[in-house]
């Protein structure tokens, strides 16, 4: 099964209505991204809680590690670049964190919200190469619809 990316963007508005809450709007995003598509092993955000620094936050899949420093891995580099990362490969990117030993790629997009980035979204494949630019426009979209004006 592979997302449709106009239905899931349509669901989640019709869901997170008039929702201001960042853990409830994570929440239901992580559910609903999840659940949208086969390639997605583990979704979930990572939420700055103090400066350079992120938190696990609501997430839908095994165990993901609770803190995770600026400085390091594929969600670091997102929330301290402020670019989406999309790596094919997780072994040829420096310092990733294995949360999961079986996961290949992963696509991690940061959440803007007005106060700045709020979050990451990490998504985690045990598919080699699973994300393509399209996963990653149609979920900054997604992301910008539902936290951008917080
Ligand atoms: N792989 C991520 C860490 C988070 S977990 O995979 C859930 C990283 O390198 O930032």
């Amino acid at each position: 099964m592979s997302v449709d990316y106009d239905d899931l963007a349509k669901r989640i508005a019709a869901l997170t209505e008039g929702e201001t809450d960042e853990v409830a709007l994570m929440a239901t995003l992580a559910c609903e991204i999840h659940h949208a598509d086969d390639r997605f092993d583990w979704t979930g955000f990572y939420r700055v809680t103090e400066p350079e620094l992120l938190k696990i936050g609501p997430y839908q899949g095994g165990h993901g590690c609770l803190v995770i420093p600026f400085s390091r891995g594929v969600c670091g580099a997102a929330a301290r670049e402020g670019r989406t990362q999309v790596v094919p490969d997780v072994e040829a990117f420096p310092g990733h964190i294995a949360c999961a030993s079986s996961t290949r790629s992963e696509l991690v997009i940061p959440v803007h919200a007005q106060r700045g980035i709020i979050a990451v979204l990490d998504i985690d494949s045990d598919q080699p190469d699973a994300f393509t630019e399209e996963d990653a426009a149609a979920l900054e979209a997604i992301l910008k619809d539902v936290f951008g004006h917080l």
